[in-house]
Order: structure tokens, then sequence, then C-alpha cells
């Protein structure tokens, strides 16, 4: 709880994507709709975040599933709070419905697609996301390695505060 004023400033320290924008970091938060999820960022608060995670995400490698979300990063943000791009911001995506993060304009098909964000789901939808849902205006080929998804998956949920769901 007493982390929640470094937050921001911490994902922004942590993470190069803050830094792309020439100073849309100091963009007023929006005031968080859902309830803040503490992102770890100590190395024993994302060792014990990590460990709290189920099998097999429990086990992943954060360090290759940091370099994974590379490939995310040109469309995606998932510090809280941070800017929609090309694809919405990724904090909290666990346990949300698909196409509802607000002011963010989704394809009809995510819209219509009833998918409730969990590791599965998000498996599926990595792996080829034109084959899991035909449509969908994600424009990119896949994670093809399941080891790499299943390390990104850990990483989205250390990163974006996975609470269980
Ligand atoms: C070229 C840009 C691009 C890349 C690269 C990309 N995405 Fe996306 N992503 C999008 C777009 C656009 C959407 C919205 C899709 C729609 O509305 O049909 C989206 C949607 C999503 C959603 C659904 C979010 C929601 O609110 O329902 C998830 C989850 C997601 N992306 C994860 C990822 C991850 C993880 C990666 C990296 C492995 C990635 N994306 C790479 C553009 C991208």
């Amino acid at each position: 709880m007493q982390l929640r004023p470094l937050l921001l400033a911490a994902a922004c320290a942590a993470l190069a994507a803050c830094n792309q924008g020439g100073g849309s970091e100091n963009a007023s938060a929006p005031a968080p709709s859902a309830p803040a999820a503490a992102v770890p960022k100590d190395p024993e608060a994302i060792k014990a975040a990590l460990a709290a995670l189920p099998a097999p995400y429990n086990a992943a490698d954060l360090e290759n599933g940091r370099k994974k979300f590379g490939l995310c990063r040109s469309c995606h943000t998932i510090e809280p709070g941070a800017p929609n791009m090309t694809g919405p911001n990724l904090h909290g995506v666990f346990g949300r419905n698909a196409a509802s993060v607000e002011g963010y304009n989704y394809s009809d098909v995510l819209k219509a697609s009833n998918i409730v964000w969990g590791p599965e789901p998000l498996d599926q939808w990595l792996a080829k996301p034109q084959e899991f849902l035909p449509g969908n205006k994600m424009t990119f080929l896949g994670v093809k390695d399941p080891k790499d998804r299943t390390d990104l998956i850990a990483y989205l949920m250390v990163e974006s505060g996975y609470t269980g769901q």
C-alpha cells in the first residue's frame, strides 16, 4: 500500500517506453477505476510476486518475458494509467472483459467476443491472434514458442497487477 505514490515514477524509470513520447509521462494520470494493483518493483517483491503465480507461470523466466514484451511495446503500454497507443493499455488486463478499456476504439469482433482475459485465452491469442479471433485488428503474427508465451504472460501478470483471475 505504501508503494502507491511511487508506482508511476518507478514504472517510468524502469521502462523505456515512457521516454519515447517526449514528455507524455507527465500527462495527468486518470483516477484508476479499478482497484489499483500494486506493481512490485524491488527484486524481493518481484520474486515474491512471481512465486505467488499459478503454475507454470511461477516457474517462468521473467527476464525473457520482459524481452518478449519488446514485441508488444510499439503498440501497447502496461503501466497503470499509461495511454492507449495503436493497441489499448494492458494494465489490469487479467480478469477483464476483452475490449473494455475506455476510450479505445476496438474492432467489432473483439467487442463481440465475450472473452474474459485470463492466462489461457491470452496464450491462444498471443500464439496466433488472427486464428484465435479472425478479423481482429491486432496486426501481429504471434509468439510461436510456448515457453516464450509462458514467460511473457508471467511478465504481464507481474507488471499488470495480477490478482488471481
Ligand atoms: C502492431 C501493433 C500491435 C502489436 C505489436 C501487439 N498488439 Fe496487442 N493489440 C493491438 C491492437 C490494435 C489491439 C486491438 C484489437 C482489436 O480491437 O481487434 C490489440 C489488442 C490486444 C489485447 C486485447 C486487449 C483488450 O483490452 O481486450 C491484448 C491482451 C494484447 N493486444 C496483447 C498484446 C501482447 C502481449 C503483444 C506482444 C506479444 C501485442 N499485443 C502486440 C496492436 C498490437
